[in-house]
């Protein structure tokens, strides 16, 4: 075989390598939930957006101040979070609870909280970070700005659903989602997008957030057989991840979300 040939068949080996792409080069980002980053083979793929959708009381915050938390704290990976619907000053309260002092992260800026709610109920709001009112062109502004100023690599906009209450058409509202999802894919950050789903056959308020996204996990709180209500989870998609699609049931425990068992 002559040298040419050899370069030849090197060439198209590794062209082939290209084409399947090992699980383990693709990067992942930790969830803040070690039983679901085994499940997700490491976790929420980089830079992608996940839709976590559930009903009232579901989880879906603090699934979300968990994320957050534990990228700060753990990996030194610094987030913003835009709350819409729960004060900065609630959210610190709810927070403190599970151990998470998000003043501690603020001062030493991993976390930025954007307020959005305060200016919502039409009051003004006191925060390092606010919105002076609700229009989808601050926000991906304040996103853009935000993550630059402090490198983040997470991000959590709780919820999806508030910004449809200030849009006159289920159209407008549709548009403005798939407009802010598209921002997001192109930013080196991974974002969970709360969103509420009206109920459990129907995953998310305005039918278009779990298609638009790269991945969905879907809270529910249910009837067991003695009709006590039970936490579980299910993730419904998740891009280049083989993953199970049983129902995991978890608490809320005074550590946050621990899962219990499939
Ligand atoms: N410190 C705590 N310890 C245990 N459980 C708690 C604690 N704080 C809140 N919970 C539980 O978590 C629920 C609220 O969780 P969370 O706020 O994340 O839900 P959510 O899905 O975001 O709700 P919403 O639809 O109202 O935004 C409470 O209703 C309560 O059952
Ligand atoms: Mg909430």
């Amino acid at each position: 075989m002559n040298t040419f040939t050899k370069k030849c068949i090197i060439n198209i080996s590794e062209l082939f390598n290209q084409g399947d792409i090992p699980m383990n080069s693709i990067k992942r980002v930790k969830t803040g939930i070690p039983e679901l980053d085994k499940l997700l083979h490491g976790g929420y793929v980089k830079d992608s957006s996940i839709v976590v959708a559930g009903g009232v009381g579901t989880g879906k915050t603090i699934l979300s101040l968990q994320f957050l938390w534990t990228g700060a704290k753990k990996y030194d990976e610094p987030g913003l979070l835009i709350t819409m619907d729960e004060s900065p000053s609630e959210l610190r309260k709810e927070a403190a609870m599970f151990g998470w002092d998000l003043k501690e992260l603020e001062d030493e800026n991993l976390l930025a909280i954007i307020d959005v709610a305060t200016p919502r109920a039409g009051l003004p709001s006191d925060e390092r970070y606010a919105l002076r009112e609700v229009d989808l062109r601050q926000i991906i502004e304040t996103v853009y700005n935000t993550q630059k100023e402090m490198n983040a690599q997470r991000a959590v906009i709780d919820s999806l659903s508030a910004l449809g209450f200030h849009y006159e058409s289920l159209g407008k509202i549709r548009s403005s989602i798939f407009q802010l999802t598209a921002f997001l894919n192109e930013l080196e950050i991974t974002t969970l997008l709360t969103t509420e789903s009206p109920n459990n056959s129907v995953m998310s308020r305005y039918g278009i957030e779990e298609f638009l996204a790269q991945g969905v996990i879907q809270l529910f709180l249910k009837d067991d057989e003695t009709g006590n209500l039970q936490r579980s989870f299910i993730v419904r998609k998740m891009r280049s991840t083989p993953h199970s699609l049983n129902r995991y049931f978890f608490e809320i425990s005074e550590k946050g979300i621990v899962i219990l068992s499939s």
